[in-house]
């Protein structure tokens, strides 16, 4: 299809959010089960409930350009969803699995991230005033989910990751810098940081 105008391009990125963000809410419940850190665990289950609203709000939006949900499959989601479920096929150590899937979960959101922020200023530019709002709050959404993943990653779900591997994954501060690249390897850990994460709960 050949694009001719803003709008025209406006559309073909909702698309692309769309479709990514109905892969996410197919990869999210395999996340969940995943992880075995509860606050990780509590942090995916209210990414699902926000990421509901996500498509949502996108709907409305098409309704709003009397257009299609449908006719795009974003294939850069599906790639970086790929990558997340590879990991978990690999089957690190539960603290390793879930740093990783911090690293896999925080690409997704800036994927997202860059591509409402996009959307947001074509529809600001093209005096969709309304749709820039909603496509905002998710924005919002998306950015406050990054950091919450960060701060999990920073405060104790790398420690417990490295504390797996005595030889010590690279520990990149935040959650996106550190998992697979990394260095997963499959060893016994030590029962001290499982009982240490219970203890917190
Ligand atoms: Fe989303």
């Amino acid at each position: 299809m050949q694009m001719n105008s803003l709008r025209e391009l406006y559309v073909e990125e909702l698309k692309d959010l769309y479709s990514a963000e109905t892969q996410i809410l197919k990869a999210l419940p395999r996340m969940i089960r995943a992880a075995s850190n509860k606050d990780l665990q509590r942090a995916f289950t209210v990414h699902e409930r926000q990421t509901q609203q996500h498509v949502k709000r996108l709907e409305r939006i098409f309704r709003m350009l009397d257009e299609s949900t449908r006719g795009k499959k974003c294939k850069g989601m599906e790639g970086l969803l790929e990558e997340g479920q590879e990991l978990i096929k690999e089957r690190p150590e539960p603290e390793v699995l879930d740093a990783g899937l911090i690293a896999a979960a925080q690409r997704v959101e800036h994927y997202e991230i860059a591509g409402y922020g996009t959307v947001r200023t074509y529809a600001r530019q093209l005096g969709e005033e309304e749709q820039a709002n909603l496509l905002q709050e998710t924005l919002n959404e998306e950015g406050e989910t990054d950091k919450l993943l960060s701060s999990l990653a920073e405060s104790s779900i790398n420690i417990e990751a490295e504390q797996g591997d005595d030889e010590g994954m690279e520990s990149g501060g935040n959650g996106s810098g550190t998992g697979r690249s990394g260095g997963v390897r499959r060893r016994a850990t030590t029962k001290r940081t499982k009982r240490a994460t219970a203890a917190r709960r």
